[in-house]
This record gives C-alpha cells, structure tokens and sequence, in this order.
C-alpha cells in the first residue's frame, strides 16, 4: 500500500522527479516519506544520500538533496514498526551503498535478523524491512547485486516488492511477488513506480512486473528476469491510454470532488460503449453452473448491489462474498463454477486470495477491474475494464458508480435486452447530473453543517436500496470519522433502533420501487423516536425533516443515491477540517492482508 517511484538516467535532477512522482502517489500512503540520491561522481564517497519525513510529503522540496542521476523514493503507510523517521524507507546498508524501498511484509525476517546482526550488521530501524537490504549488503560481498538481491528475494517469505538502488552499478534492481511493480521505457532514462498513473508524465509505454520476475532498470535500458531461474524474460510492452489531465485535480480542491462529479460522465459512456463486453460477461454467466461475486468494501457493497439487481432484472441468483470471507465459503465451488471479482485496484489482497482460492477449485475467474495491468487483470481468464479513469480519493467514488453501471448492463443483457440496460444507466447518469448540481450541493452544505458535530448517523434503505445504504454509511465513516452505520430499514425493530433519540441523523432512502411503503414505515419509526428524517427520494413527504431530491432512475436510483451519499460524506469531511483525500489509518490499494 506504498507509493514507490524510481528514476535512472540522462538528467540530473533525480531527486525532482521522484519528489514529484511520489506526490503524484501519496495516495497509497501518508505516514511518512523518503528519498534517496546517488550524487554525481566525487560527490559523496560513493554514497547514497537520505532524506525521510514522518506526516504527509505536502508541498515537500527536493532542495535538500543533491544533483543526480539516479534516485528513488517511497510514501509509506505503516505494517511494521511505528510512524518514525528511522521507519520510514528508503533504509541504507551498512556501507551506504545500497538503498532499499519496500511494499509488502517480509514475514521470516526474525529468524534471519539474528544471524545478520551477529555478523556484524547495524539495524536502525524497528521494521522488517532493513532486514533485506543487509541480505543483501552481505550476499553481494562476492556476487553482483543483482545475483545477491534473486538470493535474498528467493530466501524471504511473504507477498513484497522490493527495490534497491546500488551505488556501485548505478542501477535500479526490483523483484517482485504479490505487491505491484512497473517499469516504464523513456529515451536515455527509465521508471519504476507502484503505479501506472505515476509515470504518464514521462512514458505510456510500460511493463508490469509479473509474480516473481526481477527488473534491472538502468539509464540504457531495463532488463526484465525470473527470480527463480535467474533467465532473462521478454517484456510485455503495453501502452497506457489514460490522460495526464485524468490524474491531476485540475480546478478541483480535491480528487474525491473531481472523482465525483466526473461520474455523469463515466456512467454516460459505460452506457455508450461497454454493451458487447456486457453481453459477454451475461453469456459467461448463462454457461456457467453458479456464479459467485468477490470484493472488499466498498466493491464488496457492488457486489451484493449485483446480487439485487440480477435477482430483480434477469432472474438469476448470483451469490456473493467478502473478499476476506470468501476462502471460508469456498469449498462448494467446481470448475464449472464461475467468481466474477470486482477491484477498482486490482490489487486488493483479500480479493486476490480469493480468486485464487478459487482458481485452486478449478472455477473460471472474470475480472471487472479499473486498473489495466494489475494483478488481478492479470490473473483473471476473462477480464472487462470498469473504464471509470484513474481514481486517486482513497475512498472509492466513481469505479464504485462504474461497476453497479455494468452490473445492471450485464443484467439486462442477460435478461435479453442490454439496450433496456443502457436506458437505465443513461438515467442514472442524468439523475446523477441533477444531484450534483449547485444547488443540490448547497443543501448537502447545509445537512453537514447541521449534522458536523454529530456522534453517529444511521442510514437505511431496503433491497437495491440497503447496499446503498452500507456504501454511504461507509463513506461517512471513513472520511469524516462520524460513526455511521447503514441498516436494512426491516432489521431496525430487531435492535438498532434503541439507538435513536431526539435529533438523530437518519438518512432514508426511498425510491420509486417495491421498498417504498416498506421502507417508509422504517423511517417512521425513526421519526417516532425523535430522529431527525432525511429522506432522499423522488417525492417529498411530510415525514422528512429535509427532503433531498432524487430523481427516479428505475434500478439505476441506486446510483444518484450513493452519488448523494458520497457528496454528503464528503461535505461533512471538509466542514470538520479534515483532508478527505487521506483519511486517518487508510490509504488507498490494500496490498496486504
Ligand atoms: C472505501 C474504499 C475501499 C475499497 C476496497 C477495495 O471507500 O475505497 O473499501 O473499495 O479497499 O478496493 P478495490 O476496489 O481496489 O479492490
């Protein structure tokens, strides 16, 4: 879940670039950050040059580090060891000769540190990462660096991306298995980076690091390896299709806002251009002998809202599951079964273990993903990108519209008519428009100003309407640290509603559906216990302390309701000082498990 960047070539100002590369992946992590420069010849013994901070990188400079051509940098969001300086990466070897940058956990690194440390080596840090780089330093006392680096990567356990800079080679050398790696092919000067986006600026033609291989990326080229066998391997070159404007924030004071209001538009286009894909995964389905959906979190609410709508729209029952949940579910699957797994990153660990858990089953996997190239694209026998853009917010925004989108598309193709299914989606992505105009957004201003000091907040909503609920509840949660908690409107008579009392906040989402009477009962009972009611939905009703205006989509409500539920979370966010790009403890890509 760490940013890396690296750079290797003709222009001297390294460091620049990777302050630059790694400010563009904050993203994956805001603990701390760090770099590190070989300087120019003469300049430092041959030694490489450090600079890490604890908090976010921010506004950072490189002015503290020297000219050079060759640098790499990391943004670290904790495993092992506290938020400290001695932490965060890159950590040198002994010698200051070698750097190291690290994602992942190197799970048996104490039962090698013991042996390293009675040979002599210094550690500094409290992390499981220093461990690899003084493998190194010692295996590379008789051996290249890159034969010491397989060596060690060979000994190590668990899911890593490791980089090392070594002074001596003027090289970067990578390995990868489990955290993602790509390198990027410029003219005089290569990249590496954790993440495609990052290295637009500067290349669209790029390779992904499969499980396993190893990269050495100099000045002059790039050479791609097995970390088993030590044999060279061909690059996959692909080419990266996303636009600069795409990653940065533009006039937007955030990525989340950007994301948001970027949805109309993804969801427009899904409904204009993914009906062939839609019929292709509605096929698979129809051929296979039971269906199962995996994700985590936020795709984890996709997938029961695809439950929903395939029971409602094409009359078939497709199951899902937590990725962290799935392995323990698993046994029944068959080779003919099929795991429709849905990632924006598709780096996500727990939906990675579950795929393969799967796979082990002999059941076919279909990967609907954002990220081209991530590991679960490639892992996946059939894939279909979401087409949503890079998304940056660590709260998932416009890849969650964009899945629920091709979900009802492919509902629809199977029920025999994707054209119906691209009707609803057009909707959607018209009643979206209307939520996110400025005067909707002005009333969403005034709900967080009202609600900005509340301890928690309940969401509720039946059928296509309750995984909207636990999307909304999840995004309150997680980016203005309010306790909410999203309910199936039945399930509050059960318990949850001994928590209301006078001025509650309760979010009622009522579409123009069969949950509408059913649904509204639910907020009555809420209303009869003091909350405060308010109610998203087609129609005003008496019962609401506010109204928010949803206009009807069909099944396609689902969409401006969590567009709603999105705007509000991050209103709340904004007005209670909080950065909703980086939430506290999160960051976006969970690569471990
Ligand atoms: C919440 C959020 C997360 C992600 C989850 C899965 O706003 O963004 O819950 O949805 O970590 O991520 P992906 O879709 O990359 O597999």
């Amino acid at each position: 879940m760490c940013g890396i960047f690296g750079y290797v070539g003709h222009r001297k100002d390294a460091a620049c670039i990777v302050l630059e590369g790694l400010k563009s992946l904050e993203y994956r992590g805001y603990d701390s950050w760090g770099i590190a420069v070989l300087p120019e010849s003469g300049k430092s013994d041959g030694k490489i040059i450090v600079r890490k901070k604890t908090g976010k990188i921010g506004d950072a400079t490189a002015d503290e580090l020297p000219a050079g051509s060759i640098a790499f940098g990391h943004t670290r969001w904790a495993t092992h060891g506290g938020v400290t300086q001695a932490n965060a990466h890159p950590h040198l070897d002994c010698t200051g000769k070698l750097a190291l940058i690290h994602n992942g956990i190197l799970e048996n690194y104490h039962e090698i540190k013991p042996g390293l440390k009675k040979g002599g080596h210094r550690f500094i840090s409290d992390t499981d990462t220093e461990t690899f780089v003084h493998m190194v330093e010692e295996y590379s006392r008789n051996r290249l660096v890159s034969k010491a680096m397989q060596r060690a990567f060979n000994e190590v356990t668990g899911l890593n991306a490791f980089i090392i800079l070594a002074a001596r080679d003027k090289r970067l050398i990578a390995a990868r298995n489990g955290s993602p790696l790509v390198v990027g092919y410029g003219d005089n000067e290569n990249f590496i980076a954790s993440d495609a986006s990052a290295l637009l600026p500067y290349t669209r033609q790029v390779h992904f690091l499969e499980e396993n291989q190893m990269a050495i990326v100099s000045g002059a080229g790039i050479m791609i390896f097995d970390a088993k066998t030590g044999d060279l391997v061909e690059p996959h070159k692909q080419v990266l299709t996303w636009s600069i404007d795409q990653t940065v924030k533009g006039k937007y004071p955030y990525f989340m806002l950007k994301e948001i209001h970027e949805q109309p538009g993804v969801l427009a286009a899904i409904a204009a251009d993914y009906t062939s894909q839609a019929e292709k995964l509605a096929a698979t389905i129809d051929r296979s002998y039971g269906t199962y959906m995996v994700g985590c979190g936020t795709a984890a609410y996709a997938c029961m809202a695809g439950s929903y709508l395939f029971s409602k729209i094409a009359k078939r029952h497709v199951n899902w599951a937590i990725g962290s949940e799935f392995t323990y579910q698993a046994e029944f699957l068959t080779p003919k079964s099929l795991v429709i797994a849905l990632s924006q990153s598709g780096e996500t660990m727990d939906t990675l273990e579950a795929v393969r858990k799967a796979k082990e089953k002999g059941a076919s996997i279909y990967a609907v993903v954002n990220a081209l190239g991530s590991s679960l694209y490639r892992y996946a026998d059939h894939k279909m990108l979401i087409g949503a853009g890079p998304e940056k917010g660590v709260a998932s925004t416009k890849a969650f519209t964009g899945k629920l989108a091709h979900l009802i598309m492919v509902a629809y193709a199977m029920e025999g008519s994707v054209k119906n299914g691209q009707k609803v989606v057009t909707a959607a992505a018209k009643s979206s428009q209307k939520v996110l105009t400025e005067s909707s957004v002005r009333q969403l201003k005034e709900l967080a100003l009202k609600f900005r000091n509340v301890r928690h907040m309940y969401v509720i909503g039946r059928g296509l309407s309750y995984p909207a609920s636990l999307e909304t509840a999840l995004k309150i949660k997680e980016i203005s640290y309010i306790h909410a908690e999203g309910l199936a409107a039945g399930e509050l008579k059960h318990g949850p509603l001994a928590l209301v009392e006078k001025g509650t906040a309760c979010i009622a989402f009522l579409p123009n559906d069969e949950t509408y009477g059913a649904n509204l009962a639910g907020a009555m009972e809420m209303k009869a216990r003091g909350g405060y009611i308010i109610g998203a939905s087609y129609k005003p009703h008496e019962i609401f302390d506010t109204y928010v205006h949803i206009p009807d989509a069909g099944e396609g409500t689902i969409i401006p309701n969590v567009i709603f539920g999105q705007m509000l979370a991050y209103e709340l966010a904004v007005i209670r000082g909080l950065d909703p790009d980086k939430p506290r403890n999160l960051a976006k890509s969970v690569t471990v498990k």
